[in-house]
């Protein structure tokens, strides 16, 4: 009997964007809901080509010169990790192939680069593999690797990554996908430090170990605001967004994320005409989000520099 095969393929790529919280970092690990949105302007890339018979698959991170091997990669190797769950889910062996890629997004700056290298990776691999693999699936591979990441993150990057969609998330639920009434523009800026995810999340669940009552109200406050910032967006009432994320930023800085250079960027965006600013991800450095009306973008922008950002992008959320 003539055995099916699939038609030889002989490279492919795969693509992912990168991500900023809105609102609920941190209390979203303790189940409250939290708010991220999809930057698409900003990627990871990933592309495979076929090899030669024997070679095996290699895996390069362009951006940061290296390349593993995947027979000899040690478990917790993140990209490594990512392509044998790809293989696993899909029930492939690995193919004769370089696969490499590339991130346009700062690595530890809370922008969901590891996210979007593996959701960018698992799709080219599976596509030469003639698969295509759901956001569903590809979202709960890239959850695993994010555990080498970050230890216990809440799920909230490889799920708005996967899904390329403003999410509403709570963990240990399904994504909520919502609608926006009104698009709405972001400047995000680079403060230039870089944190570990890992490092501050454990650092905030071991203070809240020895003291939960100091947790508990700002975690909740920090729910509530997310719930609000919700309806403020379904509606387009983006001033009321920008009051929600300034009094998020409060909460965040009085948990002590924040850094002196982080409070000059949200300080420098708002005096500039942002309807509201605040630290985004883990904090303790990375990025900031200012949201800023379409006219007041070159002025904040602007500013931000001024401020020390040693980046600016923009991003709309439509
Ligand atoms: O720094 P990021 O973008 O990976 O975001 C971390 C968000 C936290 O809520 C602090 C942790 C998490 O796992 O959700």
């Amino acid at each position: 009997m003539p055995s099916s095969h699939r038609s030889e393929v002989l490279s492919a790529t795969g693509s992912a964007p990168g991500k900023v919280i809105l609102c609920g970092e941190h209390s979203v690990v303790y189940g409250q809901p939290a708010i991220a949105v999809p930057v698409s302007d900003l990627r990871a890339q990933a592309q495979i080509t076929a090899a030669a018979p024997g070679s095996g698959l290699r895996l390069v991170a362009a951006d940061l010169g290296e390349t593993v091997t995947l027979r000899t990669a040690p478990a917790d190797h993140p990209l490594a990790a990512i392509a044998r769950l790809t293989l696993a889910e899909i029930g492939a062996a690995a193919p004769d192939a370089v696969l490499t890629v590339r991130s346009a997004l700062p690595i530890a700056a809370g922008l969901g680069s590891g996210a979007a290298v593996s959701v960018a990776l698992a799709r080219a691999l599976a596509t030469f593999l003639g698969r295509e693999l759901t956001a569903e699936t590809v979202s709960a591979l890239a959850y695993k690797v994010e555990k080498i990441y970050h230890g216990t993150p809440s799920g909230i990057d490889n799920t708005v990554v996967a899904w390329e969609r403003p999410v509403y998330f709570v963990k240990g639920s399904l994504p909520e996908v919502f609608s926006i009434a009104t698009p709405f523009h972001l400047l995000i800026a680079d403060s230039g430090q870089y944190s570990s995810t890992r490092a501050v999340v454990a650092a905030i669940r071991s203070r809240r170990d020895v003291d939960p009552s100091r947790f508990a109200a700002p975690f909740k406050r920090m729910g509530e605001i997310t719930r609000q910032a919700r309806i403020a967006i379904a509606s387009g009432e983006l001033p009321a967004l920008g009051v929600l994320l300034d009094e998020n930023q409060a909460l965040l800085a009085d948990l002590g994320v924040s850094t002196p250079e982080i409070d000059r960027l949200v300080n420098a965006a708002r005096a500039a005409g942002a309807w509201g600013a605040k630290l985004t991800g883990a904090g303790a450095g990375g990025n900031i989000i200012a949201l800023v009306a379409a006219a007041s973008l070159p002025g904040v922008r602007e500013a931000l520099r001024a401020a020390g950002a040693v980046h600016v992008w923009h991003t709309e959320v439509a």
